[in-house]
C-alpha cells in the first residue's frame, strides 16, 4: 500500500535508508575487512582466478553496471566490459575462460538480460544475478548471485531498486578488492563509508521542499542536459533517464567534458543543465565544465557536497548533499534527482508511476 504516500514512486525514494540498510544486512564482514555473500556459488580459488567481468543488463541497471565499471576497475582491479543486455545476446564477443558474467536486474525478468545470460552460460560461463525479487527467473538460472532485498519497487521509474544494486556492486568490488590487492585499511575505510550510507541518505531525503521549489522553476523546459564525470557520469545517464521517463521531457546525461564535442550547441537560456559536482579529483576540471555552459547562457542546476562560493557564483541553483567518498556518490546525488524528476512530472500532469508506453518489467524483445 501507499501508506500515506501519493505515489509508489515518491514512498520507494523515501524507503531508501531501510533498503541500502537491508542491502547491507549480514554482509560486511568488519573482522576481515571485507564484504561476504551467500550464493555466488564460487569457492574462493575461483573467484580468485576471475580475469575479466561483464556486467550486463538494461536500462536503470544498465547504469548501475557502468558504476560496477568503475567500482571493480578502481577497487578490485579487474578489466571489466559493460554491455547491454540487448546488444550482448546477438553478439559474439571473444570470451576468456575465467571471466564471470553478472545480470543486474530489478525484476528478473527482463527478457534481454535473461536471454543475454542464458546465452553466456551457453558458452560455460558462470552467471550471476544481482535481483531483486526473489525466485524470479533470471535468479533461477542463474548459476548463482546477491538478492537485492530492496522490497516490491511498484513505480515504473528505478529507485531504490538502482541504490540497492549501487550498494552491492560496492560490496562486491570490495569483496573481489580484499582477494587481490586491496589492503586491511583501506577495506576498514569502505565498510566505513558503507555503514554511514542509510544516515546519509536520510539526510539527504531533507533536500526535497528546496528541490520542489526548483523544479517549479523549471517544469516547463522542452530539454535537459545532465553532466558529471567519474562515478557521476552514470549519476547523470539515470537523472536524464528518470526525467524522460515520467516527465516526457526530452533529457540527455553526457560525461560532462564530452559537451564539447557536440552538445553544447544545444545549450541556450531554455534549456537547463543539472551539473553533479561534489568533491573529489574530478572536481576542478567538472567545474571548468559549468563554466563553459554558464557561458553560453544556459541556466545551472548544481549538486554539491558542501558550501562552494565558486559553484554558487556560476549555478542558478544549488542543490546541497551530504560528503562520502567518491564511489559512494552516485547513490547520494541520485537522490535529489529522483525527487526532481518526480516533481517536475507532477506538475505536468503526468502519471508518476505508471508512465505512457512503459511497463515495469520487459518481458518481450
Ligand atoms: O527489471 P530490470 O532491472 O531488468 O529492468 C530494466 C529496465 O527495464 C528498467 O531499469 C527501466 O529502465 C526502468 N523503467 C528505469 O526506471
Amino acid at each position: 500500500t501507499l501508506e500515506g504516500y501519493a505515489h509508489y514512486m515518491l514512498k520507494e525514494i523515501y524507503e531508501q535508508p531501510h533498503s541500502i540498510t537491508n542491502a547491507l544486512r549480514g554482509r560486511l564482514d568488519k573482522d576481515n575487512a571485507t564484504a561476504k555473500f551467500g550464493g555466488l556459488n564460487l569457492t574462493t580459488q575461483q573467484l580468485r582466478s576471475v580475469e575479466r567481468i561483464v556486467l550486463t543488463g538494461c536500462g536503470t541497471s544498465w547504469h548501475s553496471a557502468l558504476v560496477g565499471e568503475y567500482l571493480f576497475e578502481e577497487l578490485a582491479r579487474i578489466p571489466v566490459e559493460v554491455e547491454y543486455a540487448s546488444e550482448l545476446r546477438y553478439r559474439n564477443p571473444p570470451t576468456d575462460r575465467d571471466t564471470v558474467i553478472f545480470g543486474i536486474t530489478q525484476s528478473g525478468e527482463t527478457a534481454d538480460t535473461l536471454a543475454a545470460l542464458r546465452e553466456m552460460k551457453r558458452k560455460g560461463h558462470h552467471t550471476l544475478a544481482i535481483c531483486n525479487v526473489i525466485g524470479s527467473s533470471i535468479a533461477q538460472e542463474a548459476d548463482g548471485g546477491i538478492y537485492l532485498h530492496a522490497g516490491p519497487e511498484i513505480g515504473v521509474a528505478s529507485t531504490k531498486a538502482f541504490t540497492s544494486q549501487l550498494t552491492v556492486l560496492s560490496m562486491l568490488a570490495l569483496y573481489f578488492g580484499r582477494l587481490r590487492h586491496l589492503s586491511y585499511e583501506a577495506g576498514q575505510r569502505i565498510i566505513a563509508q558503507l555503514e554511514m550510507l542509510p544516515e546519509v541518505i536520510q539526510k539527504t531525503l531533507e533536500c526535497h521542499e528546496h528541490v520542489k521549489h526548483i523544479a517549479a522553476r523549471y517544469a516547463d523546459a522542452t530539454n535537459f542536459l545532465y553532466l558529471g564525470r567519474k562515478y557521476n557520469f552514470p549519476t547523470a545517464l539515470e537523472g536524464a533517464l528518470k526525467l524522460k521517463e515520467i516527465s516526457y521531457i526530452h533529457a540527455e546525461g553526457y560525461p560532462a567534458a564530452e559537451m564539447k564535442h557536440g552538445p553544447i550547441a544545444l545549450v541556450d537560456e531554455h534549456t537547463p543543465s543539472v551539473f553533479i559536482v561534489p568533491n573529489g579529483t574530478v572536481y576542478d576540471k567538472v567545474l571548468s565544465n559549468l563554466q563553459e555552459v554558464k557561458a553560453r547562457g544556459g541556466p545551472v542546476i548544481a549538486i554539491v557536497d558542501h558550501e562552494d562560493p565558486q559553484v554558487a557564483n556560476l549555478a542558478d541553483e544549488v542543490i546541497m548533499i551530504p560528503q562520502i567518498e567518491d564511489f559512494l556518490q552516485p547513490i547520494v546525488a541520485s537522490i535529489p534527482l529522483q525527487l526532481l524528476s518526480y516533481e517536475i512530472a507532477l506538475l505536468r500532469g503526468c502519471d508518476v508511476d505508471m508512465p505512457r508506453n512503459l511497463a515495469k518489467s520487459v518481458t518481450v524483445e
